[in-house]
């Protein structure tokens, strides 16, 4: 049997500060936590969504390092981003803190220390790796190698990118100090650990047996962990930044980010009612949900709960963690490190007025049980094929049709026929699956079915043909027009969770001054002889330039990538001067350019190399040049390489080019006008 809540807290990932929020974290947490949030409080329910910026951790201090300025002015520079970006969405957090806050602070502290005096820790001395030039050791991120499991060279240390793996420092192969770039030693030093074994037990019955209903990839995640044993975690590090070891002997320790960044749930709670956080967190009634991303699950369904069941003193487990996968973009990996990404902040000033749009495509097409992919090109589709030719248009119909017949006031309501009845059915119906769906967490099917009940009201109008009816029988159009006018109210209703802009704006032309869930499926939500607001236009039209532009945007972030990852090849064997005065190099003049007829690589060249007969080359850069654009140009060729055919033309010799960062060829040739046939050496 199902368990009864008073209340639901809602939890959000917190979001590191390293960088701003992008379209993955939003498809992955927030905009299904908001989702879900909205609907808990359209149902009157008691209901909190928590959110905050997680602001430990190595990657900010590696960031703050190479900028030259301190942890603190990074955390406080991408926690204004983050809020400020989230509420732009309108992500409706009931409190967006942070894990710098002092309450934040005392509570970890305090949180650490109540295990540690419960003797909860086991302390353990081991060899780190350590950077001697730095002087410091080498937590997590600090060190980068080879992963030991699928090769990739750019492994983190606590963490490979590529393969997804967990990894301490000292697994990876051929490991280097991020900080200094040398070689690291190990040097021994202690730390605390969480021993999860100790819990293995008792986690086990209370997911595997007790949590069936969980999705079914966050299940999988948690049995694989729990079938591969648990293992001791440590839970603090040698580093500056970040809460404190409240331990005698823990000089230059702190908590690791991962131990602290949970309890930012609670010290948040705490932040928002100081006086009654503990009702949310230790109240059997409270139904707690942990929104995540998949990489986080073993953090929220194996340790945070390991941690709170050893401090006790009632505090609840999650009742789901409704994980979702990863989103990527352009079939590419979302990544902050290389830039690729549609950044939130961005995208508000990109198309301001349009974060509905957003908030719909994200959950239309959100990572619940698979990864997904964000387009450009499907973004452009979803809003102009869904939102402005299904929603929008069924909205502006009935409202410019009011306009039109009567003068734009509800027209009063004669007898419901059966077609109009059945209207009202269909959205009760579409109301139950809506609601079940969302208490589910499917919310992209919840979406499909708020997006049929515009296709119920585009299905009404063009069943009853309102247009046809008012000039013979004003009074059966004004039924169909009142009957259209309330299935918009409807849709305001049922939109709130999911595009809380769109039915802000649909509330304020209808004058409804507020919504709630039991308002929908009533077939009298606006009275006869109000006077609507103009009518407006729901959603508009995405051109194709403003698609192109977004995507010029990610392909200059390809190209600085590659530029910025590009290093020069390896110097070559040395040559001895007289092996190379036998390559003759000269400077010729293109006198004729022309691509060679079924060869797509291969451009022939006529070059005038002084000697009265010009001679032919050919060469493979066709992929990187019109030929127009060569024609006229000085150009260096090796002039005494063996004639070859090449697509039935004989080459005399090969044109020189350098090869760019990203792979592709640039002709060389010399800066100022030289005579043809000139030797280069
Ligand atoms: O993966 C992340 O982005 C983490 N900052 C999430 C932390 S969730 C919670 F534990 F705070
Ligand atoms: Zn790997």
């Amino acid at each position: 049997m199902k368990k009864e809540f008073k209340r639901t807290l809602v939890t959000t990932a917190l979001p590191y500060a390293n960088g701003p929020v992008h379209i993955g974290h939003l498809a992955g947490v927030y905009v299904p936590a908001d989702i879900y949030t909205r609907f808990l409080r359209l149902n009157g329910e008691e209901v909190m969504m928590i959110g905050g910026s997680d602001e430990h951790g190595v990657p900010i201090t590696i960031k703050a390092k190479r900028e030259g300025v301190t942890p603190q002015d990074i955390v406080d520079r991408y926690h204004t981003i983050i809020k400020d970006s989230m509420a732009g969405l309108g992500i409706s957090f009931d409190v967006y803190s942070r894990t710098t806050s002092d309450t934040h602070h005392a509570m970890a502290s305090e949180f650490f220390r109540t295990l540690y005096d419960k003797g909860e820790f086991v302390e353990r001395s081991s060899m780190q790796l350590y950077d001697e030039k730095a002087g410091q050791f080498l937590a997590d991120r600090y060190v980068t190698g080879e992963c030991p499991h699928c090769h990739n060279p750019r492994a983190y240390g606590d963490q490979c990118e590529s393969c997804g793996t967990s990894l301490a420092p000292t697994d990876l192969i051929n490991p280097r100090s991020a900080l200094t770039d040398t070689v690291p030693v190990m040097k021994e030093t202690f730390h605390w650990y969480l021993p999860l074994d100790k819990w293995e037990d008792y986690l086990r019955r209370w997911i595997l047996d007790g949590h069936k209903e969980w999705r079914s990839n966050v299940y999988g995640q948690c049995k694989s962990w729990l079938d591969m044993g648990l293992q001791p975690r440590a839970v603090s590090r040698d580093l500056d930044w970040g809460v404190p070891v409240p331990v005698e002997g823990a000089e230059g320790k702190v908590l690791y980010v991962w131990f602290d960044a949970p309890i930012g749930y609670i010290s948040n709670t705490k932040e928002l009612c100081p006086d009654s956080w503990e009702k949310w967190w230790k109240d059997p009634e409270t139904r707690i949900i942990n929104f995540i991303g998949k990489d986080n699950i073993v953090f929220h369904c194996i340790v945070f709960p390991a941690m709170l069941s050893a401090y006790g003193d009632g505090y609840q487990l999650p009742d789901n963690v409704p994980a979702n996968e990863f989103l990527n973009l352009e079939g590419d990996k979302i990544s902050t490190s290389r830039n690729w990404a549609v950044w939130l902040h961005e995208y508000l000033e990109d198309f301001p007025g349009k974060q509905d749009v957003l908030r719909y495509v994200l959950t239309a097409n959100a990572p619940e049980t698979k990864d997904n992919d964000f387009t450009w090109a499907d973004f452009q589709a979803r809003n102009n094929n869904e939102l402005v030719a299904i929603l929008g248009n069924f909205v502006n119909r009935a409202l410019v049709l009011t306009q039109k017949y009567f003068g734009g006031e509800v027209p009063a309501c004669g007898e419901l026929m059966p077609v109009d009845a059945g209207v009202f059915d269909e959205i009760r119906s579409l109301k139950e699956s809506i609601s079940s769906n969302i208490r589910d967490f499917h919310f992209r099917d919840a979406l499909k079915e708020a997006m049929n009940m515009a296709r119920v009201g585009n299905r009404y109008l063009q069943e009853t043909e309102p247009w046809k009816l008012a000039k013979t029988d004003m009074a059966r159009t004004a039924t169909i027009l009142n009957v259209a006018l309330q299935i918009t109210a409807n849709l305001a209703v049922a939109f709130e969770p999911f595009l809380p802009f769109m039915s802000g704006k649909l509330c304020g032309i209808l004058h409804l001054d507020s919504v709630n869930w039991d308002m929908l499926g009533c077939d009298s939500l606006l009275a006869a002889g109000v006077k609507l607001g103009e009518p407006e236009l729901l959603f508009e039209k995405i051109d194709d330039a403003a698609v192109q532009a977004q995507i010029d945007k990610l392909n200059r972030a390809k190209e600085a990538n590659a530029l910025a990852a590009w290093k020069p090849e390896p110097q070559s064997a040395d040559v001895d001067i007289d092996t190379f005065g036998r390559c003759d190099i000269r400077v010729g003049t293109v006198l004729e350019c022309k691509r060679v007829p079924k060869a797509d690589k291969l451009l022939q060249f006529l070059i005038d190399d002084g000697t009265g007969s010009p001679r032919t080359i050919v060469s493979g850069i066709a992929k990187y040049y019109d030929p127009e654009q060569l024609t006229g140009r000085q150009i260096c060729y090796i002039a005494n390489l063996p004639p070859r055919k090449l697509r039935g033309v004989e080459s005399c010799g090969m044109i020189l080019s350098a090869v760019s960062s990203d792979g592709s060829l640039v002709v060389i040739g010399p800066t100022g006008p030289v005579a043809p046939g000139s030797k280069v050496g």
